[in-house]
């Protein structure tokens, strides 16, 4: 069975506004996937959708064939997810060591191994023991992003979810955190979903990509064979961003 199961899945908001139009999509356990789409197109509507955040108008969403609207299952199915937010969400208050700490505390009472799973993930993430005691504020936003992934895992997810992981970070920055994502799903062996509107961090990432567009997933596949896919507006989108990063000099 497919680790995550979009059935038929649509969302309309009060008012009328129809943002998923029967979106259908199997995930395969392991598997690095990408939703890319435009700005505005229901991406986050997806994201927050699985987590059960908003409440689907028809279809249904399965993880391990737990659906998103079993009340009993609630906290099974939620243990499952760990998501890297795209301002990550950090505890402001709190050192690097201890937001990562809150994290191995979900899953473990034990505070000295906490302690100690918290300093593993940071070294991990290719984070220096002298940021360990260090605030969010005191660090750049790369480390920043570095501490939340480490955070992130520290709660053992089966599932990563990533909200436009590279947002606010300079291209070569946001590349070494793309390939550091990419390390950290292949040796971990989770599932991972990435929503952006970046094709550079799908060709980074995916196994997979599906395109979003009008509420409903165009067309599935690898990122190299974007261009040539044969469905009109994949291919725009591709050309389009490849022209903006060539005028970025990405
Ligand atoms: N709680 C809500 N109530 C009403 N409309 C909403 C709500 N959340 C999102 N929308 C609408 O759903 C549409 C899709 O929004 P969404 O945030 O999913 O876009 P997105 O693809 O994530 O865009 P971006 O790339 O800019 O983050 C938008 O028109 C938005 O206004
Ligand atoms: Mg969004």
């Amino acid at each position: 069975m497919s680790k995550i199961i979009f059935d038929h899945v649509c969302k309309t908001f009060e008012g009328g506004l129809r943002v998923l139009n029967g979106v259908s999509l199997k995930i395969e356990a392991g598997e690095s996937h990408i939703i890319l789409g435009q700005s505005g197109c229901g991406k986050s509507v997806l994201l927050k959708s699985l987590l059960g955040l908003l409440q689907i108008t028809s279809g249904d969403i399965l993880v391990d064939g737990i659906s998103v609207k079993d009340k009993k299952c609630r906290q099974k199915y939620l243990r499952k997810f760990s998501i890297l937010f795209q301002g990550n969400a950090l505890f402001d208050s709190m050192t690097i060591i201890e937001n990562v700490i809150f994290g191995a505390n979900q899953v473990n009472s034990d505070k000295a191994k906490c302690r100690k799973i918290a300093e593993e993930k940071l070294l991990a993430v290719g984070l220096e023991k002298r940021v360990f005691d260090l605030y969010p504020a005191e660090i750049s936003g790369g480390m920043q992003k570095r501490a939340a992934l480490a955070r992130a895992i520290a709660v053992e997810p089966e599932i990563l979810l990533f909200d436009e992981p590279t947002s606010g970070l300079d291209p070569i920055t946001g590349g070494v955190i793309c390939n550091l994502l990419n390390d950290t799903i292949k040796s971990l062996g989770v599932t991972a979903l990435t929503i952006t509107h970046d094709l550079k961090v799908a060709e980074f990432l995916a196994d997979r990509v599906s395109v979003l567009n009008k509420g409903n997933i165009a067309w599935t596949g690898k990122a190299q064979d974007m261009e040539t896919c044969g469905n009109e507006f994949v291919e725009n989108f591709h050309r389009a961003s490849n022209v903006i990063s060539r005028k970025s000099g990405r």
